[in-house]
């Protein structure tokens, strides 16, 4: 029996955007938080680096706005980043406010210190990245995990994967949520749903993203009827710990911004070949020249060595990486890390305005999910944290503002399995999702081509035609769900793709190496559009 949840707002994930957007609304608000795992499952708990933000006295907000800018390869909106960075330092106050514990300077024990840390990542022109050693992301997510535990209006649901929106006359009333637990389909509805269900990295066979990147809420929005952008620009991280047995592991940037150099495997550097600012160039840039050089090399990997640097300083500001990289008998202090590319952020997604609101009303995008014009072709380093807190903050205000005068929900119609079985084939999913991830590395990778595009186009097609007929037929299942998206995302990526004539940040291609000379986002809009 389907059970039906009643909220006054309904967010689906629990990252930083989700988790902040819910501690932002008032305390009258009742809210359903709902996540696929535990709730620290995403990204959020993975960051490394750190958060940009206007800290230091010398630092201006209009040098992070023109770097910013810089890295999205002219296509960033200047208004969201404007609005982004000027309420960086805010957005860091109210961390602060709630418990976040970022590195002071000097000492990371004299709590009397009251100026932070400030590190470097590519693109930046100062230090600017306030974190927590290199567990930003896990200092930010227990805390405010433990907020909205405490919230007496903010009910949790672990383990519940939203499956579709539902949507009404005006607007979106809520959404269809598999409870894994009982493998039953439950309805919530709420007057405001928001998707903060983060990016769709796990398209890729090689991420460092966490495993629920499947780009559910982007898939989900799409097939609801919202516009989505510039998802050809999925950005690949330059260094992820190289190594048979480490599964997704990032090596922070930070290292590069405290001095780190990147070698080829005969130790000679190559950086300052492809561009002048060396290790510390925007991301694309650097993953492209670690991609040419290991092609033109017939290498493995290259290395990334920071073993100049004293232990104890390694030991206090890269704890993480020191004792993971251990785990595989490399000593950082000591050697050069193995570190190839891999794919790590999705810059485009779920076209929304300065309120985080989507096409269709009463439905928010927030965080990685969303497109906000922040990123442009390429994500700055440690702007993504920034983007969750800031729109979170602005979805907040305008939902409780709409509350008042939202109106209830329509009656639902039920889920309806009357017409599936239980699935004996399992083995299909799990096959499809390989083959997934592996062509879109091999086709829709670093470097694209034409040729390469259009392959993986009919793969797709073929793909997702083979996951309807089983979706149709059998129970929904985590799985599934995740497949069936990230098919999507991935049939959306390559159409973006394929619009872009050009080369432009991200999106690289062999045909179109030129820029074009005007700046354009790739917009697709469904059929079921309400524009
Ligand atoms: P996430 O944190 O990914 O959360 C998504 C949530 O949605 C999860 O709770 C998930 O369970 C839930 N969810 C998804 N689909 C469903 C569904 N169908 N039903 C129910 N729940 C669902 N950015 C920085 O700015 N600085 C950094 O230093 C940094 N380092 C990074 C290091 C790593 C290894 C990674 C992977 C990313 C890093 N990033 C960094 C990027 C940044 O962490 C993410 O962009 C950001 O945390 C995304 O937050 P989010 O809330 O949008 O999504
Ligand atoms: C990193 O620490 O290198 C990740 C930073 C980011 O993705 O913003």
């Amino acid at each position: 029996m389907t059970s039906l949840h009643e909220h006054d707002v309904l967010i689906i994930g629990s990252g930083a955007a989700g988790l902040s957007l819910a501690l932002h609304l008032p305390t009258d608000v009742r809210v359903a938080l709902i996540t696929k795992g535990e709730l620290n499952q995403g990204s959020t708990y993975w960051a490394q680096g750190g958060m940009a933000a206007v800290l230091d006295n010398k630092d201006t907000v209009d040098s992070h706005v023109e770097d910013t800018l810089a890295a999205g390869a002219g296509l960033c909106k200047r208004e969201a980043v404007e609005f982004t960075v000027r309420n960086s330092r805010r957005c860091v106050e109210w961390l602060v406010s709630q418990g976040v514990d970022f590195d002071l300077r000097n000492d990371r024990q004299d709590t009397r210190s009251k100026e932070f840390h400030l590190t470097q990542e590519g693109g930046h022109s100062h230090r600017r990245i306030i974190h927590s050693a290199d567990r930003t992301g896990r200092a930010i997510s227990e805390v405010l995990t433990e907020r909205a535990i405490a919230a007496t209006n903010i009910e949790i649901f672990t383990h519940r994967t939203a499956v579709d929106l539902v949507i009404g006359e005006q607007a979106c009333q809520g959404a269809y949520i598999l409870d894994q637990t009982t493998d039953r389909v439950d309805l919530f509805q709420a007057r405001a749903v928001v998707l903060a269900t983060g990016g769709a990295s796990k398209a890729y066979l090689y991420t460092s993203n966490p495993d629920g990147a499947s780009g559910d809420g982007i898939a989900m929005a799409w097939r609801a009827g919202c516009r989505v952008a510039n998802l050809e620009f999925n950005q690949f991280h330059p260094t992820c710990l190289y190594h048979p047995q480490a599964k997704s592991f990032l090596i922070t940037e930070a290292i590069r911004g405290e001095g780190g150099k990147l070698l080829l495997p005969d130790g000679t550097r190559f950086m300052e070949r492809f561009d002048a600012r060396g290790e510390l160039a925007p991301r694309d840039v650097v993953a492209r020249a670690i991609d040419h050089e290991m092609k033109r090399l017939g290498a493995d990997c290259v290395f990334l060595d920071i073993s100049h640097k004293p232990r104890e300083f390694l030991e206090n500001h890269f704890p993480t990486v020191m004792s993971r990289c251990l785990e595989f008998g490399i000593d950082i202090s000591a050697q050069p890390i193995p570190v190839v590319p891999a794919a790590h952020y999705t810059c485009g997604g779920i076209v929304v305005d300065n309120h985080s609101q989507t096409d269709i009303g009463a439905l928010y995008a927030v965080g990685e999910a969303s497109s906000t014009g922040l990123h442009g072709a390429n994500r700055m380093a440690s702007n993504s944290l920034l983007e969750c807190i800031v729109y979170a903050e602005a979805a907040a205000r305008h939902i409780a503002a709409a509350l008042p005068r939202a109106a209830p929900p329509a009656p639902p119609a039920p889920w309806d399995e009357s017409q599936v079985t239980d699935s004996d084939e399992d083995v299909v999913i799990s096959h499809n999702w390989d083959e997934l991830r592996r062509f879109m590395w091999d086709y829709v990778g670093i470097v694209r081509t034409n040729k390469r595009l259009q392959r993986a186009q009919h793969r797709v097609a073929l793909l997702q035609r083979e996951i309807a007929e089983y979706y149709g037929n059998y129970k929904v299942s985590n799985d599934l769900l995740e497949l069936r998206n990230l098919a999507m995302v991935a049939e959306l990526m390559i159409r973006c793709a394929i619009e872009r004539k050009e080369s432009r940040g991200l999106h690289y291609t062999l045909d179109y190496p030129k820029l074009l000379e005007e700046a354009l986002d790739t917009v697709l809009t469904p059929v079921n559009s309400p524009l």
